[in-house]
Parts: structure tokens; sequence; C-alpha cells
């Protein structure tokens, strides 16, 4: 496999990187990372990869159609995984434009340059459940229609139809793969989990969102990691979709709950703050077709998380740098006016 993996250098490019280039050379031959390195990618994660000699880190925009050209014919690629997206809900609702740029004209010019490589294997674009919406009952199938709540969300089922039109359209060899909530080591600390971890351990507020009661479903990067390892794999190619989840519900606010016990800090953190507009109140995947063809999630919710407040931790250093700078001013941005009209308690 000639590999091309997209923001790379981002939570669940960095975690899929590491689990295709623990694979033997015979399985991955050679390794190209594209990111961008917003706010959001950090190169440190990859540094130490670049001993590999099948590895090659490539700063470079997948909105720039002759930069993505140019790397896929140079590198001979028949493979490309694609993680760069503008991930964060909140940031999408306030300005959804880098949102548009990266997520749909970016999976575009990555299509394009897929589709005129002779040769070319396999397109897998990582997408998610919130292309479904909010779940009121029951789990989501492939086959349910998208519902986006979110400008991210609606990004996303944006780039989703685009993937399957090229398959359609072009015969691109391409499937897509949408994922519940994600936890493990290298998560950004906007997310709810490394946010609340993060600062749990300075002793800082926990904003939680309306009543705390919004549900998620929760997989370790792991899992959703050896997931995409095994769709790849698979001979569908025609923009098939897989659901990708451990079907673990759990409440925001039982989730916080379990970071306080594991810090071992007070209820009294917590800070009920104004919900997030549009805020889906529950999400739930079936995963069955993925688990029929071989995969399953290995990793309980308790011990991953555990483990992962254990590697927040250690990596204070990590996450130390990424929350200075401009982190500051979008936290107080983000947090600053919700957290000074908070309250102990949910008001409703
Ligand atoms: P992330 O925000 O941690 O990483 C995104 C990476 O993309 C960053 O390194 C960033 O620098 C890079 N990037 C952004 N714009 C770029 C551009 N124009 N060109 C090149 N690189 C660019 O996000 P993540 O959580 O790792 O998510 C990766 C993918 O997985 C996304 O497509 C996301 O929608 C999807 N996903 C995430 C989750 C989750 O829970 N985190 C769940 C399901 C699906
Ligand atoms: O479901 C997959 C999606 O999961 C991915 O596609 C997204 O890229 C990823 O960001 C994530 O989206 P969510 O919006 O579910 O994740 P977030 O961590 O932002 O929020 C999780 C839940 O926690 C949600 O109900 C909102 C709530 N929350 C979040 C933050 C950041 C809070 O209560 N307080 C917070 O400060």
């Amino acid at each position: 496999m000639r590999l091309v993996v997209t923001g790379a250098a981002g939570f669940i490019g960095t975690n899929f990187v590491r689990h295709a280039l623990a694979r033997s050379a015979d399985a991955v031959s050679r390794l190209v990372a594209v990111d961008l390195l917003t706010y959001a990618g950090n190169y440190a994660n990859l540094a130490d990869l670049e001993a590999d000699p099948r590895f090659r880190f490539v700063r470079a925009d997948i909105a720039d159609r002759d930069a993505m050209a140019t790397l896929v014919d140079e590198e001979a690629v028949d493979t490309l995984v694609n993680c760069a997206a503008e991930t964060h809900v909140d940031r999408s609702i306030a300005d959804h434009s880098p949102f548009v740029t990266t997520n749909v004209e970016g999976t575009l010019v990555l299509l394009e340059a897929a589709r005129q490589r002779t040769g070319f294997r396999r397109f897998l674009q990582v997408s998610t459940d919130e292309v479904y919406g909010s779940i009121s009952a029951g789990r989501a199938t492939e086959d349910w229609p998208t519902r986006p709540s979110s400008p991210y969300a609606a990004s996303k089922a944006a780039a989703d139809a685009f993937v399957q039109a090229y398959a359609t359209t072009y015969g691109l060899p391409a499937i897509i793969t949408r994922c519940s909530n994600n936890y493990g080591p290298y998560q950004f600390p906007e997310k709810l989990i490394p946010l609340f971890v993060t600062n749990g351990l300075d002793g800082e507020a926990l904003p939680l969102y309306g009543d705390g009661l919004n549900v998620r479903d929760w997989i370790h990067v792991e899992d959703h990691c050896a997931a995409l390892w095994h769709v790849l794999g698979l001979p569908a190619a025609g923009g098939e979709v897989f659901n990708v989840s451990a079907e673990h519900e759990v409440p925001n606010r039982d989730v916080t709950d379990v970071i306080l016990r594991l810090l071992d800090r007070p209820a009294s953190l917590v800070r009920y703050v104004d919900d997030r507009p549009g805020h889906d109140r529950r999400y739930a995947l079936d995963a069955t077709r993925l688990r029929r063809l071989g995969w399953a999630p290995r990793r309980r919710f308790e011990e991953g998380l555990a483990d992962t407040v254990a590697w927040y931790r250690e990596q204070r250093a990590w996450w130390e740098a990424i929350k200075s700078g401009a982190y500051r001013d979008y936290y107080e941005r983000m947090y600053g006016g919700r957290l000074r009209d908070s309250s102990a308690a949910p008001r409703s």
C-alpha cells in the first residue's frame, strides 16, 4: 500500500498513522502524512516517526488542487484516508466558512486527485455519526437519512454525498466510515473529554452544556483506527457506508462524574452553562454491518477513560503548550460570558 493520510497531525490522524506504521512493510511500503497544521494540528505528534524510512510529512492544504494532484502523482499513491477536517461543532456555529472550504471543497480536491491517478485502489472518507442528526429512539443504521443539525455536520454530510457521487459517476473505489464520539490520546482539549480532564487537573471549572443529559456514543480511538484499517481490506468500493461504534451510550453528566472520580476532584467544579444552539440530544449508531464483516471494538469505556486520564496526566507539557496563546482567546470567547452566568445546578 502506498498510502496518504490527510489530517495526519490531528487526533484520529495521529493515532491512525501510528496504527498503520505498526503494520509490516509488506502492508505499508509508503505513508505520506499530509496536514495543514491548523490550530488543531500538531507536528510534534508525528516527529518521532521521521526515523521510519516509509514515512514522510508534508505540510499542505487539502483544498490546494495543484499540491494534492502533484503529491498523489509523485508518490504513486494508491490509497487515501481522509482525516483532514474542521471538526469542532461550536466553532462551526461561530464561523462556517473554513468548514465549507476544508470539509467540502478539500474533499472534492482529493476525490479529483484520486480519480486522475491510474492504479488508484481505495479512497476512504472518515466521516461521522453527526450526519444522521439526533437519534430520538433506536440506533441509526447506514441507510438512515442524513439530517445534519450543525454547520459542521452539514459540511460532513455534503462531503459524504460527493464521495458517493464520485463512486457512482466515475467508478472511484471509495468508501465512507461514520464513527461515533472518539476519546483517547492526542485529542485537542476543546472537545468534552480532554477539556474536562485538563481543566480538572488544573482545578478549573467544567462547563457542562444545558442540563448535562445529552447522550454520546463513545468509542476508544484505537478501536476506530482498527476499524479504518479493517475496511481498507474489504472488497467494498462503491460508495458504501460503514458505521463504527462500540454502542456504548453515556450522558454527559455521567462522563463528567467518572472524570472527577478518576481525578479525585470535587463535584463543585461542574458549572452548568448555556446550551449549544441546535445541540443534538442523542447519538446512537448500529454497527452490525461492520461487526458482521469481522471488526469488533476491544476497549471498555471505563478502562479506556482511565487510560486516557492517565495519558493527559503524564503529558502535561503536550496540552499546556496547546492551552496557551490563541487557545486562551478562544476559551474566553467561547466560555467567558457563559461561565460568569453559570450555575452549580441545571437551570431547568
Ligand atoms: P482534529 O481536529 O483533531 O484533526 C483535524 C486535522 O486536520 C488537524 O491536524 C488539522 O490541522 C488538519 N486540517 C484541517 N484543515 C486542513 C486542511 N485544509 N488541509 C490539511 N489538513 C487540515 O479532528 P479529528 O477528531 O482527528 O477528526 C478527524 C476526522 O474524523 C474528521 O473528518 C472528523 O469529522 C472525523 N470524526 C471524528 C470523530 C471524533 O470524535 N473526534 C468522530 C467521528 C468522525
Ligand atoms: O459524534 C462524532 C463527533 O463527535 C465528531 O464528528 C466531532 O468531530 C467531534 O467533535 C464530536 O462532536 P460532539 O459535538 O459530540 O463533541 P464535543 O466534545 O464537542 O461534545 C460532546 C458532548 O459534550 C456534547 O453533548 C456537548 C457537550 N459539551 C461539550 C463541550 C466542549 C459540554 O457539555 N461542554 C463542553 O465544554
